[in-house]
This record gives structure tokens, sequence and C-alpha cells, in this order.
């Protein structure tokens, strides 16, 4: 969810654009830029809606993709030794030029960019008279804010403005005061600053910052004048801190589409290779010693899982497999958790699963668990994001870079994670070292029988089929209802068909009500012990002319469609299914004119709660 990209040196303009452009796949509404310096194309620039300057500062700004803003860019041909960038993911206001940020202040002499929400915005807006904003944005404000509290340096009047705001902000300023520096103030929202011998950079993530000296991740209350060649850091009393140099540590490769139209094509296909490497990563008793010792194992009572959208649903095969070798587990929506009456009990651990590892709601449940005196394990897929640093140990998919918004591979991965992660417990508790190696071996063999070139025909019949749905509705029991569960949100985020998962027994105290003969209702079948239970399900629902696609390992032929899914033993097969309708969804989606990999209104990293 939105970027920052800042850059000082030569070609700051181009850099500020390349840096936005990789941190596109967070995914954004909007874009701008603003520089100091008056080397446009004039004639151009006056009276075009997306061009603003005031003396020598410029802002640039244009709604939908980056390229809209690239042809505003290379019309103007602007030059600029310092610039910030930025793309939105629209909270306040709608998305438009207007509300586009970087935001000036009424002088000019200021402008920001800001990642986060400003919660008392319009508070703070009570100071000014409303005719001064031009915009709908909470941001807006802050520009305003320097401008009035400014005292002679600039570093201090950040300081003293952040202390006015609640909220959470990563935020990058320009100040005609001091034209050689850009201002950096972080709190809630993610941030790197770094430098080169002849350059000085800010970013919303280390994976996208382009820097060989040195590269600092920022803490929450911290404070950091970015200059050429040079970057310092400050605490909350702006006393200069001390932060480990992160230049040199692992940087996830982003990767190409290849041969592929989409991401997520590309990423479903991958499955298999994520679920190995993530397997062979902790393939030993010493490994995944390392993450959980056998002592902190031996005395944990209780297993609390907390997560957001499908993190949450890897999650909650997690939960049933901790009770399956008799561990009382929980699982939490983390958005939920983080208000709800919490009565922590002793010995939990608690996980906490992230595919990005910077989502706002999740970090912000581990701060809790934190305070609450919890031991806290992080599940993520990106080294080095900001989860990995509030989290007392931390264990690593490795499905490698996922770009597409809708998660597929990092899905996969998680679960299988927890295949292994229970697998570990039960055999520390047990003292058999033995059983986790077998484990270790049939992970590694579950992962080699999905085989997507086979599956995928049948896949696309059944989006030929469903695409025009006004409403779909899955159904299983237990892990089937979980599996139900990511493949209803996979669906609805790319195809916007509305799509719910019910429990299959649940259906008819109710919802059954929704059910005519042009709904489509999708039966999962993957757990003989439910087998029966779930076939009256399907029969009330028939009778009422539902049509049944069904998915199942099982011999029936008795539905409106059919997938039959390789056998695997019973408890992996969410991770085989999955699969199947991961490559659904995206076919629906295509055959509507959607892009998967970018669905509307949705964000690759939630970094606002
Ligand atoms: C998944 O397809 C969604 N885009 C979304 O639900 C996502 O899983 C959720 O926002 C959590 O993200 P995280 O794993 O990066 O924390
Ligand atoms: N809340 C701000 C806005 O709506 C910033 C959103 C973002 O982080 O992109 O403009």
């Amino acid at each position: 969810m939105c970027g920052i990209y800042g850059y000082i040196g030569r070609n700051s303009i181009n850099e500020v654009m390349g840096g936005l452009k990789r941190l596109e796949y967070r995914g954004y509404d909007s874009a701008g830029i603003a520089f100091i310096g008056d080397n446009l194309d004039c004639e151009y620039a006056d009276n075009n809606e997306h061009i603003k300057r005031f003396k020598n500062l410029t802002v640039i700004k244009s709604e939908g993709q980056m390229s809209c803003l690239e042809e505003v860019i290379n019309k103007c041909l602007p030059i600029g030794d310092i610039a910030i960038g930025h793309t939105r993911w629209a909270t306040h206001g709608k998305p438009s030029v207007a509300n586009a940020h970087p935001h000036i202040s009424k002088n000019g002499k200021w402008v920001i960019v800001h990642n986060g929400i400003i919660e008392n915005f319009e508070e703070l807006k009570k100071q000014f008279s409303p005719k001064r904003f031009v915009s709908d944005t909470d941001s807006e404000v802050v520009a305003h804010l320097l401008e009035k509290y400014y005292d002679g340096s600039a570093l201090s009047t950040l300081n003293k403005v952040c202390r006015m705001i609640k909220g959470s902000f990563a935020l990058a300023v320009l100040t005609t005061y001091e034209k050689d520096k850009i201002l950096v103030a972080k709190y809630g929202s993610p941030v790197v600053v770094g430098c080169d011998e002849e350059a000085g950079v800010v970013c919303s993530d280390l994976n996208s910052i382009k820097v060989g000296k040195c590269a600092f991740i920022l803490e929450d209350n911290q404070f950091a004048v970015v200059e050429k060649g040079n970057v310092s850091v400050y605490d909350e009393n702006l006393k200069p801190k001390k932060l480990k140099n992160m230049a040199d540590c692992h940087r996830e490769e982003r990767g190409n589409l290849g041969n592929y139209s989409h991401f997520m094509l590309k990423e479903i296909d991958e499955i298999p290779r994520a679920i190995t490497r993530t397997i062979e990563q902790y393939n030993s008793y010493e490994k995944m010693r390392t993450v959980l010792p056998l002592n902190v194992v031996r005395k944990i009572k209780k297993i609390l899982i907390i997560g957001c959208g499908t993190a949450y649903h890897a999650g909650l095969i997690g939960k049933r497999l901790f009770e399956e070798i008799g561990i009382k587990s929980e699982v939490e929506i983390a958005s939920e958790f983080r208000y709800n009456t919490f009565i922590p009990e002793k010995n939990t651990l608690a996980i906490f699963v992230s595919q990005s590892g910077e989502t706002a709601d999740t970090i912000k449940a581990l701060s809790k668990c934190k305070e609450n005196n919890l031991l806290t394990l992080a599940m993520t897929n990106v080294k080095n994001s900001s989860i990995c640093f509030v989290a007392d140990r931390v264990i690593y998919t490795s499905a490698g870079a996922e770009i597409g918004v809708a998660s597929t591979k990092a899905y996969n991965s998680q679960v299988a994670l927890f295949y292994l992660i229970s697998s570990y417990f039960k055999s520390v508790l047990d003292d058999n070292a033995k059983d986790f190696d077998r484990e270790v071996v049939k992970l590694l063999d579950v992962a080699k029988v999905i085989s997507h070139n086979k599956i995928k025909p049948i896949c696309q019949k059944v989006a030929d089929e469903i695409y025009q749905s006004k409403s779909i509705y899955m159904i299983g029991r237990g892990l089937d209802y979980d599996l139900a569960r990511e493949a209803s949100l996979k669906l609805k985020e790319i195809s916007y068909i509305h799509c719910e998962a019910y429990p299959a027994g649940e259906l008819k105290h109710g919802t059954i009500s929704l059910i005519d003969d042009k709904t489509f209702v999708f039966s999962f079948i993957t757990q003989k012990m439910v087998k029966d239970k779930t076939q009256s399900s399907e029969k009330e629902i028939s009778a009422r002319g539902g049509k049944i696609i069904k998915l199942t390992q099982f011999e029936e032929n008795n539905a409106f469609m059919q997938l039959s899914l390789p056998e695997v033993e019973e408890k992996y097969m969410p991770l085989i299914a999955v699969v199947y309708m991961q490559l659904i969804s995206y076919y629906t989606s295509v055959r509507l004119g959607n892009n998967p990999d970018k669905p509307r209104s949705l964000a690759k990293s939630v970094t606002v709660e």
C-alpha cells in the first residue's frame, strides 16, 4: 500500500520515478512528485492541471497508473537535484489529482509526502481557515503545520509537528529553507533511509531502495536528515541515534513476468517450488531448534495465531493442526484482536502470519501480545520486513517475492510451514525426532503432487461457467471450510463477484434461502469424516436448483461439475485443493477483463490500520 521515494543527487527525478515503479507492486491509485529547481518546459507546464509551481518548488501529480505521471514528466522534462515522490492508496478523499501527494504549504516553502493516516486531522485543521485546504486528505494539514510552526530549524519544526499528530506516518519533507536535505519522520508506517557517496535516498521498503553505502530502517519516533552522501538519524528528542547498517543484507529479487501474462499465474505455477524451498529451509531438528529451542517448545501450553486475510486463513489450518496434537489453539483476525478484551494465558506462543511483514493490523496485534508478555513468533515471507524487528523470533516462508496482490504461493507456503511447526512440536513433546524427519519427506512429496498444466483446462472451464454469476457460495466442513474461506476470498478479490464461504451444516439455518437455480455452490469434500454430512448439504442445495461444483478426491459424479483431486493424505488435501481454486479465480478474473495482479481498491501490503 502506498509508497514514498525521495532522492538527492544527480538525476533525482529519474531516480524517484524508478523508485516509485519498484514500489508499484504495493498498490496505489495516484502518484506525484515534487522537486526543487525550476528547470522545465514552462510553456507546457503553465496552465496544466497536473503541474503546480511555487517559485523554485514544483509539484507534478496524476491520477491512475504511474504511466500517467510519466507522460506528463516526459512532456515537461524537469531537472532537479532533490525530489520526493509518492504513490497514494487513498484513505481520506477519493483518488484525484488534488488529493494525490505531494502536498504543499500555502507559502510554497514546504512540501510533504505521507504514508499512513493522521487520525486527528480534523482537529488539527481547525487551526487554519478552511479555504487554505485544496485537498480532502488527512495529510495536507501537515504541510500547513510545518509552515505555521517553523522555528528556524526544519528538523526541530518537523519534530514539533509530529508531536501534534495522532495516527501513523512515514513522512518525507522538502523545504526551500534548507534545500539540500530531505527530512524524514516515522511512526507506525515503514520507511528506510540510506545514502551513497553522491546521493541520499528515502524509501518505503528495504527491497526497493537502491543504495550501496548505507541503509537504515527507521524505528517509531525516529527522524532522519538525508543529504548527499550522508544520513543522520535522531530519536524523538533529536539526540543522534546509531542504527544497524542494512545496506549489505539480503534483498529480495522482485523477479519478472518471463513468458507469463500475469504474476498471479506465474506465482501459482511456482507453488511446488515455494513449498519445497520453505520446507528445505527447516528440514532438520537442528534448524528448527534455532527458531524454537526444545526447552521453549516444552513449556508452551497454548498457541495463538493472528493474521489478516489470506494469512489469517492459513492460521485457521494451523489451529486445527495444533489441536490435532493436543495443544490448545486459537486464531484471531488481527484488527479484531487489537480491540477485543484479551485474557492472556501463561506459556502461550503467539504466531503472527504476514506475507509482507508490513501489515499494520498484524504488527499492532503483535505489540499488544508483547505488552502482555507473550512469546511472539513472526511467520513472514520478507526478510527484514518490519514484523521481524518487533517479534521475539522469526520463521520464514521462502516463497520468493510475491507480486500479485492476491496471495497464492505465500499461502501454500504458510500452510506447509504450519504442518512442519506442528509436527516439530509433536516430535519434541514425544521425544521422537524421527517423526519430524518423516513429516519433512511427506511434505516434499505433497509439493510434487501439484500438477498445474494438467488442471488448467478444467479450471478454465469452470471459470467459463461461473464468470457471469452475481453471487457464489462455497461450502465445506472442518478443514474443507477453512479451504472454502480462502477460496472465496481469492475469487471475490480479483473477480469482484460476491462470494461467501459457509460451513456446510450452517447453510440450512438461514443462508439457503438465497440459493436458486442461478446459484453456483462450490462444495469441498476432502475429509472422509464429514463426507456424508456435506453430501446431505449438497442435496439440500440441489433440491433448490443450486448448481454444485464439487472438488473431491472421492468417486462421486453427482454434481453439476466435478473436479477430481489427486489423492494425498487427508490432512494435506487443502494444500492441493486450493490450487484449483486459485486457478479458477485467476481465469474468472481474466475472463471478466480484470487485471488479477492489481485488483481495484486493493493493495499488496496494507500499512494502515
Ligand atoms: C490476499 O490475497 C489478500 N491480498 C490479503 O488478504 C492479504 O493476505 C492480507 O492483507 C494480509 O497480508 P500480509 O500477509 O502481507 O500480512
Ligand atoms: N491517508 C493519506 C491519504 O489518503 C495517505 C494514504 C497513503 O498512505 O497513501 O492521502
